[in-house]
């Protein structure tokens, strides 16, 4: 199979080093991929918001599967215009991406099918949002509707965070995006990820992860796009993957495709496992990135035979094995992240970092007069295997302080909360 895959990050050279691992491969391709990708796909310059160009290539080079990485692309309906061209595509429609591209959508889904969640307002306007604030009180959770590269959600613990959350959503600081504004119940509980390989009809049980959203050790600092991530989470018993199967991914999967709209794909279900059970936080259309990165350490199959059966259909036919280990992924950023990074700094020794049970995917990086130098804010994921959280975790960081590279920083506590479990268990 010629396959292409589309995007740059940790994620996306992840998908890479597993696809390339597939025997049902003949050639990988990667637009536009970053230097890590191009050590197992032919990097091509292409715009893939120009989805005209990348339908053109895919004829030109006889792509068999493109595979979508992120969520732009999605929501744009990437997926819908490769299909018009009889493309195969591993990615939801663009109805269907709603579920990630508008949080609005997704409540109303919930509300419509009992889906558990928290409760929630929709508000097009300043004075009814605040209105609703008032009433309700903090803490209480402020969401920009649309796609805001993970900026867009405010959990105000007072009542002046509230009001200048909401004041920034209609002032324009998420473009349209913020155009609409969620209003939502504060959650307490273990928040956990989990993924499902979908088929428009079956939802297949894809691994479980959690991820380290804010910047500082500790958990204290700005959120990021997420600085690790490791799997499984032990909070994702066998118990509460039924639970969450039959609560919540059951009834979307129905919903979706009773709203004409099914679900191929990957949906990655943000949830928060509270006293009364699983509750969702968000979807996203997509894998998560760094979780992607672990969950593809763990798995014995071939991700490419998944990902074929996922577009066929066929999904109903298939079963997931993972490996009985443990994976941890550590993220090293480029100082200033999550505000503006600061690239073009080198970064020596990634190849000598990389061993037994341990990957090194780039995210950020480029090449810059032969050197591999900060191109980004999460510049790259250091990923180990181990019996235990606690030896993924060992592994990753001895792999990580034979990387040199001065202008970068990571969390030292990746994996804490489970690494604690296991020693107190
Ligand atoms: P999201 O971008 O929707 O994943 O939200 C970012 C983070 O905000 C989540 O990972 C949670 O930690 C937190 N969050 C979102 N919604 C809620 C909620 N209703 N209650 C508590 N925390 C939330
Ligand atoms: N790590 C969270 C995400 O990919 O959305």
């Amino acid at each position: 199979m010629n396959v292409l895959l589309l995007g740059s990050g940790g994620r996306e050279h992840a998908l890479a080093w597993k696809i390339a691992a597939s025997p049902l491969l003949t050639k990988l391709y990667a637009a536009p991929g970053n230097p890590g990708i191009g050590g197992e796909a032919e990097l091509v310059k292409l715009d893939i918001t120009d989805h005209a160009a990348v339908v053109a290539f895919c004829r030109e080079k006889k792509i068999d599967l493109v595979v979508v990485g992120p969520e732009g692309p999605l929501v744009a309906g990437i997926a819908d215009d490769l299909r018009a061209e009889n493309i195969r595509v591993f990615g939801p429609s663009k109805a269907a991406a709603r579920l990630e591209g508008s949080k609005g959508f997704t409540k109303d889904l919930c509300a419509r099918y009992n889906i558990p969640t928290a409760a929630y307002g929709r508000f097009g306007d300043l004075a009814s949002a605040k209105a609703y604030v008032e009433k309700t009180g903090a803490p209480i959770v402020i969401k920009a509707d649309g796609l805001a590269a993970g900026k867009g959600v405010t959990v105000a613990m007072t009542m002046d965070e509230a009001r200048a959350a909401l004041a920034s959503c209609f002032d324009g600081s998420f473009g349209a995006a913020g155009a609409e504004v969620v209003v939502e119940e504060f959650m307490t509980g273990e928040e956990a990820s989990f993924f499902c390989l979908c088929d428009g009809t079956t939802a297949l049980p894809f691994g479980t992860a959690q991820d380290h959203k804010r910047v500082g050790d500790g958990d204290v600092g700005p959120n990021t796009g997420g600085m690790g991530a490791y799997s499984p989470a032990p909070v994702m018993t066998p118990d509460m993957i039924e639970r969450t199967m039959r609560e919540i991914i059951e009834p979307t999967m129905r919903g979706m495709a009773e709203l004409g709209a099914p679900f191929a794909g990957i949906l990655f279900a943000g949830l928060m496992i509270t006293e009364s059970g699983p509750k969702l936080i968000e979807y996203n259309t997509r894998f998560g990135d760094p979780e992607c990165q672990v969950l593809v350490m763990r798995l014995r199959d071939d991700l490419l035979v998944l990902l074929n059966a996922a577009t066929d259909g066929q999904l109903a036919h298939m079963s997931v094995r993972w490996r009985d280990e443990a994976a941890l992924t550590v993220v090293m950023a480029a100082r200033g992240y999550p505000g503006t990074p600061e690239k073009g700094s080198v970064i020596r020794g990634v190849e000598d970092a990389a061993g037994e049970g341990v990957q090194i995917f780039h995210a950020g990086t480029a090449i810059n007069g032969g050197a591999l130098v900060a191109n980004g804010g999460r510049v790259l994921n250091v990923t180990a295997s181990g019996a235990t959280v606690g030896e993924a975790q060992a592994r990753a960081y001895a792999a990580l302080d034979r990387i040199d590279w001065p202008d970068g920083f990571c969390r030292r506590d990746i994996g804490w909360q489970a690494v604690a479990r296991e020693q107190a268990g």
